[in-house]
């Protein structure tokens, strides 16, 4: 088979996963593997249009890839591959992207109990929710998990359209140190949904995303239209209770995403169900898997999104929120 091809197709879609790793793997020759490594890196370099400073760093960076990679090829679920987090150690992943704060030391853990396995709620085909985004390198998830449960939680009510999109930056330069959040170095699904509840969020228009640290713009943060919730509620640490509330619109979450940086689809289940660092959006269930909307942009994982397994999968039950519009 041609080479270049099969390395072109395997960047090229989502189900990277095994094969890859059969063409690094069965070359015993080991300047021919070099070579595959070489050509794997050049490729998903254009893939993601990574720059690196001087050569240097990207022999470094190269290094990184060549250790992700073996880490991946151990994978035997099927679900982990290349992705756009390649460069990064897994240190480096976590410290820029796994932010998500604790609220207290005492947070439940609900039990692992599989929910009802023909459950079926989809809020994406119903076109209740917004298109993915993407955080960039700023640990702004629980922005974006907040904006994402208000957004469809608007829609739902018929109070927006499905184009609407709500500014993570308000929340990220705005909703810091008295609400116990601290913007691209993380914070809380819950505290945005009390910062919403009291101060109205503009849109994305008004108040735009640069995936950094800001002084609080008060008057972008006054334009029109603003939009705001009554209230916001906790759900019960239960995978039924969760897919109850789950019924009525989809639910801002926490997850243990330690392992979600090399996920590229299928159903997921390789994590810790009773710590989180990673704040996304819970928008159904069907086919026996929850189906989650996350903040890394459309390449990653099946198009922005995630399925885990029927269960408390990554603690996906632990510490849920929804906002009422
Ligand atoms: C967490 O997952 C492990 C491994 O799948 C399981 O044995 C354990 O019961 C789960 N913890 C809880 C609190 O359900
Ligand atoms: C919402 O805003 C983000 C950030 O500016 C942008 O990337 C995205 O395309 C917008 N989404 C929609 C549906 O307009
Ligand atoms: C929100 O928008 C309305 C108009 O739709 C305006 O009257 C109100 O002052 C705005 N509130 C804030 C806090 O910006
Ligand atoms: C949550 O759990 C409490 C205590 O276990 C129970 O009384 C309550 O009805 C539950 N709430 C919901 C919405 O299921
Ligand atoms: C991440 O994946 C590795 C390899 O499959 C596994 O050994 C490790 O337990 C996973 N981490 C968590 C937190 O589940
Ligand atoms: C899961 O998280 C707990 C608490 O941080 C930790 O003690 C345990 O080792 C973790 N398990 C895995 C498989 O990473």
């Amino acid at each position: 088979m041609n080479k270049q091809l099969l390395l072109l197709a395997l960047l090229g879609t989502a189900l990277i996963g095994s094969t890859v790793f059969l063409l690094v793997k069965s070359n015993n020759n080991v300047q021919e593997n070099e070579e595959n490594l070489a050509q794997l890196w050049s490729l998903w370099k254009k893939t993601y249009n990574k720059k690196y400073a001087d050569p240097d760093s990207e022999h470094y960076r190269i290094q990184v890839f060549s250790s992700n990679l073996d880490f991946v090829k151990q994978d035997t679920t099927g679900t982990m591959g290349i992705t756009q987090f390649f460069d990064l150690t897994r240190d480096e992943f976590a410290a820029t992207y796994l932010t998500e704060r604790l609220t207290d030391n005492n947070e439940p853990i609900a039990e692992d109990i599989p929910i009802d396995s023909s459950t079926n709620i989809n809020w994406v085909t119903e076109e209740k929710v917004t298109d993915v985004k993407n955080q960039g390198s700023c640990g702004s998830c629980w922005t974006f998990s907040a904006t994402g449960a208000v957004e469809s939680a608007l829609i739902i009510a018929g109070k927006a359209e499905r184009s609407i999109n709500l500014s993570e930056q308000q929340l990220v330069d705005c909703c810091t140190a008295e609400y116990d959040n601290a913007g691209c170095n993380g914070g809380n699904k819950d505290q945005a949904f009390r910062y919403i509840e009291s101060n109205p969020i503009t849109t994305e228009a008004n108040y735009p995303y640069k995936a950094v640290n800001q002084k609080c713009n008060t008057q972008k943060a006054a334009l029109t239209p603003n939009y705001t919730i009554s209230n916001y509620k906790q759900v019960n640490a239960s995978t039924n209770d969760l897919a109850e509330a789950l019924k009525i619109q989809p639910i801002a979450i926490s997850v243990d995403a330690s392992n979600w940086s090399f996920y590229t689809g299928g159903i997921f289940s390789n994590c810790n169900n009773t710590t989180h660092n990673h704040a996304v959006l819970l928008v159904g269930f069907q086919n026996d898997a929850w189906i989650v909307k996350n903040s890394w942009g459309t390449t990653w994982g099946e198009n922005g999104y995630i399925r885990l397994k029927n269960g408390n999968t990554c603690g996906l039950a632990n510490v849920p929120y929804y906002p009422i519009a």
